[in-house]
C-alpha cells in the first residue's frame, strides 16, 4: 500500500473508532431568564470537541417542581436524564441518587471551588455534585430615581427602603399607576423562603434552625421581620406581590415599573440588555438590615451531578466537569451574569467589568447565609414548606409574625421528631 493510501486508511478507522465510542448525553438545565439558552450552547461546545451529542430537558422555573420531577426521575431509577442541574439545598435530599465525583473530578479542580459551597455539595464523604453558579439575594435600584427623589444612595435599613419606596412611589403613581416602590418573590415557594430568611437573619432573628439542629425560630426578631415585610404588602408593594416568584418581579423591575427589586444576580445581565427599559439606570447594592442588624443574603446557587442511573457516567462526568470548569463559568458570567463559584475568577478583569458589583459585593457572596438544609438533611424539603406557608400566612395577614413562628416551631418539632 503507498504511504498516502496508508495514512487515509487510518484516518477513517480513527473516526470510525470515535464513531463508535460517541454516545448521548441528556442533561437537564433550569430554564429561568437565560438559564436554557446558556445551558444550550456550553453543551454545544462540549459536544463539538468531543464529537458526542447531548439532548437538553428543560426543566420547569420553580425549583418545587424542578425537584418533584426530578423525584420521580429518580425514584423510577431512569436512565432518561444523565446529568441534573441541583439547587445548592438539594445534596441532603438527593445524594443516594447521585455518583460520588470524589476521585473522578481531580482534587485541584474541586478545591478552586468556594470551600462552603463543596461543604454544601458533600453529603456524608460524598461529592454529590460540582459547582457551577452561586447566588446571593441582593437589592436592585432604580439610579435614575433615587437622583430624582433626591437619594444619594441606596437604603441601609429596611425602614429606609419602605420610606424610599414610599416616595417614589407616591411621585411615579401620578403618572404611572402600576409603578410599584418594591418587588420580591412573596408566592409560597422555595423563593419566599429565601427572602423571608433574609428578612430575619438581618434582624437578627437567626437562621430557622441552627446548624446543631436547634429550632431558633420562634423569637421576637423573627416575628418582627416578618410583621415588617407584611406591612409592604398593598403600602410600598402591589398586593400581587404574594404570588410573584423572581421571573415576574424581574418583569416588573425590567419594564420600569418598581424602583426597588430583591433578585438573584441573574437579573443584572438582562436588565443591562437591549430590550430593557431600565438599561444603564440600575444599581445593585446588599440587601438593607433590620433594626441594630446586619445585611443578610441567602446563599443559592447551583450545582451539577450525575446520575447513578447513567448508562454514559464517563461521558457524563466529561460533561460535567467542561461546564463547571473556568472557561465555561466565565462565559456564563459575562453572557448571563452567573456568579462563578471559583474564587480566581472574582479577580477576572473581563468577569468585573461586565458585573462591577461581582467585585463591590464580593462579602455580600462570600458570606451569604445558608438555608438549613445541612442540619435537617433529608427533611429540608418539609421544613422549607412549612416556613414558607408560615412566611405566606403573615404577608396575607392571615395570622401575626409572633402566632406564626410560634405555630411553626411547634410544626417544625414535629418534623424533628421524624428525624433529621
Ligand atoms: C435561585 C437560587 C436557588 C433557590 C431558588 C429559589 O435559583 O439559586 O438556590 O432555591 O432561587 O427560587
Amino acid at each position: 500500500m503507498k504511504k498516502s493510501a496508508m495514512l487515509i486508511a487510518l484516518t477513517a478507522a480513527a473516526a470510525l473508532g470515535q464513531q463508535a465510542s460517541a454516545v448521548t448525553v441528556t442533561i437537564a438545565c433550569g430554564s429561568v431568564g437565560q438559564e436554557l439558552q446558556l445551558c444550550k450552547d456550553g453543551a454545544a461546545r462540549w459536544a463539538k470537541k468531543t464529537g458526542n451529542t447531548v439532548k437538553v430537558f428543560e426543566s420547569p422555573n420553580l425549583t418545587n417542581d424542578r425537584l418533584g420531577l426530578y423525584q420521580q426521575q429518580l425514584a423510577a431509577k431512569s436512565s432518561d436524564i444523565d446529568v441534573y442541574q441541583l439547587d445548592v439545598v438539594w445534596p441532603g435530599l438527593l445524594a443516594q441518587h447521585f455518583v460520588d465525583l470524589k476521585g473522578k473530578v481531580p482534587a485541584a479542580e474541586v478545591n478552586a471551588n468556594f470551600k462552603a459551597i463543596i461543604a454544601a455539595d458533600t453529603v456524608n464523604g460524598k461529592l454529590v455534585a460540582m459547582p457551577w453558579f452561586t447566588d446571593a439575594g441582593v437589592l436592585y435600584y432604580r439610579t435614575d430615581l433615587l437622583k430624582k427623589y433626591g437619594y444619594s444612595a441606596p437604603p441601609k435599613t429596611w425602614a429606609e427602603l419602605a420610606a424610599m419606596a414610599k416616595k417614589i412611589q407616591d411621585g411615579e403613581q401620578k403618572t404611572n399607576k402600576a409603578f410599584a416602590g418594591y418587588v420580591f418573590q412573596g408566592k409560597n415557594y422555595e423563593g419566599l423562603t429565601c427572602d423571608a430568611l433574609e428578612w430575619i437573619a438581618s434582624f437578627g432573628g437567626g437562621s430557622i434552625v441552627d446548624d446543631s439542629g436547634k429550632i431558633t425560630i420562634n423569637n421576637p426578631k423573627a416575628a418582627a421581620a416578618l410583621n415588617s415585610a407584611a406591612s409592604w404588602v398593598g403600602t410600598i408593594s402591589p398586593k400581587g406581590v404574594t404570588t410573584y416568584d423572581e421571573e415576574p418581579a424581574r418583569g416588573i423591575f425590567q419594564s420600569g415599573n418598581a424602583a426597588f427589586m430583591r433578585n438573584w444576580p441573574y437579573a443584572w445581565a438582562l436588565g443591562q440588555g437591549e430590550d430593557s427599559k431600565v438599561k444603564g439606570n440600575i444599581g445593585v447594592s446588599a440587601l438593607p438590615a433590620g433594626p441594630g442588624g446586619q445585611p443578610a443574603a441567602t446563599l443559592g446557587g447551583w450545582q451539577l451531578g450525575v446520575s447513578m442511573y447513567s448508562k454514559n457516567q464517563d461521558a457524563a462526568i466529561d460533561l460535567v466537569r467542561y461546564l463547571t470548569g473556568p472557561a465555561e463559568q466565565k462565559i456564563r458570567a459575562i453572557e448571563g451574569s452567573y456568579n462563578p463559584t471559583i474564587a480566581s475568577l472574582y479577580q477576572d478583569k473581563d468577569i468585573l467589568k461586565a458585573n462591577p458589583f461581582f467585585g463591590s459585593l464580593l462579602n455580600v457572596f462570600t458570606n451569604a447565609v445558608a438555608r438549613p438544609s445541612g442540619p435537617t438533611k433529608d427533611k429540608y424539603n418539609q421544613v422549607s414548606q412549612a416556613f414558607s406557608t408560615a412566611v405566606s400566612d403573615v404577608l396575607n395577614k392571615k395570622m401575626s409574625g409572633g402566632a406564626a413562628v410560634a405555630q411553626l416551631s411547634a410544626n417544625l418539632a414535629r418534623i424533628k421528631g421524624r428525624g433529621w
